[in-house]
């Protein structure tokens, strides 16, 4: 009897079970081999976490792009992976990332961790798609690339530059993390909300500070939490901005803005709210805060284990200081970007140093780039890092070599530390401006010794000790 069951009812439903299995499979190669929507290859990792432990471990590591090259390896420049709580897409394929960085809100949309969005509100230009971010974009950048603000920044930056190093000391080190950190907060403000050094300044920095500690916190708002101290410091801040702007529509706008907070005002547009102006001017100081005194810093770093690098670039700024000097005028911004090789140099820092490695977005709909699928609700990770350090881009790609950017090409998609397309960061004048400043009075005014020091690169880039250089003051 048993027999007979097993004859007539199972083995008919294994062979359906095969062959409808065999159907599904076969179907699905149909299916793939026509519309080609076959996932990235790659592995999930574990349930929850993925494959996140590994990741951080990796970028806190002197070589983050390990877990990266590691799976270049095996299934190719765009892999699957899960990481921070989602599935994503990891390309390391500089054709891939142009066309993420190219695409636009129907395909795809920042994507960051919830802490951070949580802090820096829906309205963040970070975080907004479609109109309003191309508005709010358009406006900020093309104040950034004005004329008269660089004429007038160039003028603050100088300032700020040669006051942070009139106070250094040559018995004791100075911390280059510090000081550039300083300077571009000033800077940053003033750019902003033409806000001067002082008490309020001050204030606003300490508020600053307090915000940024809970940007990678775990995301939960409750009292003593890391992120219920940064909201509230946000606040803060938010009602300073408040007041600077009610101050401003009292003394009426003027119509040749000095700063952002201007420019903004000047807008006609009514979604262009004073709550989101003020929401936005602590969203934008997000990148701006930190990227920049990485750079100089990494610069400073660089350079004083290239001795002939430094040589080099010291004679172009020297030549020009002496010219300048004989015309009886200051340095203006397009003599900083008019020099070659300090351009190289920061072009370089930027290539090996990778203060930003990527950008995350998320997927609005099924995308195929290039073959490879992406579904609809994943993240993508544009990882610039392992683009900026593939030996098939750039000719021994750790080492720190200016020379190679003479005569070539800034603009390919092989070089991307601002982003690119729609959201191409746009304090990147700003960001070379400033550095270029810093460079020069550096190299004319100083000779120096740095001490031991090494860079960590996670959650963000920086120096493990804050760079120490003893200085001693030079006449050029
Ligand atoms: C070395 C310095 C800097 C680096 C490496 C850098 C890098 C970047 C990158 C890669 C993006 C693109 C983000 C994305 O596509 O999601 C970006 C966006 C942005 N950056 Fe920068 N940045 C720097 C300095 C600055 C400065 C000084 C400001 C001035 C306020 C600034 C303001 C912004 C803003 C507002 C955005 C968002 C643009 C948008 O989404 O429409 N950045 N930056
Ligand atoms: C894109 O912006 C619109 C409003 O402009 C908003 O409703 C939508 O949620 C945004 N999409 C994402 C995924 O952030
Ligand atoms: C900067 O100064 C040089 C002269 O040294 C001049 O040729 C140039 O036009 C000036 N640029 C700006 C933007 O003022």
């Amino acid at each position: 009897m048993d027999k007979v069951v097993l004859i007539v009812f199972v083995t008919p439903l294994l062979l359906f079970f095969i062959l409808f299995y065999r159907r599904i499979t076969w179907l699905r190669l149909i299916k793939s081999k026509h519309m080609k929507n076959q996932l990235p290859l790659g592995t999930l990792g574990w349930p929850f976490v993925g494959e996140t432990i590994e990741f951080i471990s990796c970028a806190y590591s002197d070589h983050p792009e390990s877990f990266m090259d590691k799976r270049r390896n095996m299934y190719g420049k765009v892999f699957k992976s899960h990481i921070f709580g989602s599935p994503t897409i990891v390309s390391t394929d500089a054709e891939v990332n142009k066309f993420i960085l190219q695409s636009d809100a129907k395909a795809f949309v920042p994507s960051y961790p919830k802490s951070l969005t949580e802090l820096m509100g829906k309205s963040s230009i970070l975080l907004i798609n479609g109109s309003l971010q191309r508005r709010i974009h358009g406006l900020v950048g093309a104040f950034f690339k004005s004329q008269q603000l660089k004429v007038q920044i160039t003028r603050e930056m100088q300032n700020y530059v040669q006051q942070s190093m009139t106070n250094w000391k040559e018995d004791q080190p100075v911390y280059i993390q510090d000081e550039t950190k300083n300077i571009a907060f000033q800077v940053l403000v003033k750019a902003l909300i033409s806000l001067d050094p002082g008490e309020e300044m001050e204030l606003l920095k300490k508020h600053f500070q307090e915000f940024m500690s809970g940007l990678m916190s775990l995301p939960i708002n409750l009292p003593g939490t890391k992120l219920h101290q940064s909201l509230q410091a946000k606040k803060k801040m938010v009602k300073l901005m408040l007041r600077t702007i009610e101050s401003r529509r009292e003394c009426g706008i003027s119509k040749v803005p000095k700063d952002v907070v201007d420019v903004l005002l000047n807008d006609q547009n009514d979604r262009l709210t004073d709550e989101l102006i003020a929401d936005n001017m602590i969203d934008m100081m997000i990148p701006g805060e930190d990227s920049v005194p990485v750079l100089m810093t990494l610069a400073v770093k660089y350079l004083s284990e290239c001795p002939t690098a430094l040589q080099q670039l010291r004679e172009e700024n020297v030549k020009l200081k002496k010219l300048k000097d004989q015309l009886g005028e200051p340095l203006n911004w397009s003599d900083y970007l008019s020099l070659p090789f300090t351009q190289t140099v920061i072009t370089e820092t930027l290539r090996i140093g990778n203060v930003i490695i990527g950008v995350m977005r998320k997927a609005m709909k099924d995308v195929e780039i290039k073959g490879y699928f992406i579904p609809k609700g994943w993240c993508v990770l544009a990882y610039f890092r392992s683009i900026h350090l593939d030996d098939k881009n750039y000719d021994k790609p750790y080492q720190f070599n200016p020379w190679r950017w003479q005569d070539k090409d800034t603009s390919t998609c092989n070089f991307t530390p601002f982003g690119g397309g729609q959201r191409l960061c746009p304090g990147l004048d700003l960001a070379r401006l400033e550095a270029s400043i810093f460079l020069h009075h550096l190299v004319t005014q100083f000779r120096w010794y740095a001490e031991e020091d090494t860079i960590v690169n996670f959650p963000t880039v920086r120096m493990k000790r804050r760079m120490p250089i003893l200085v001693r003051r030079v006449e050029s």
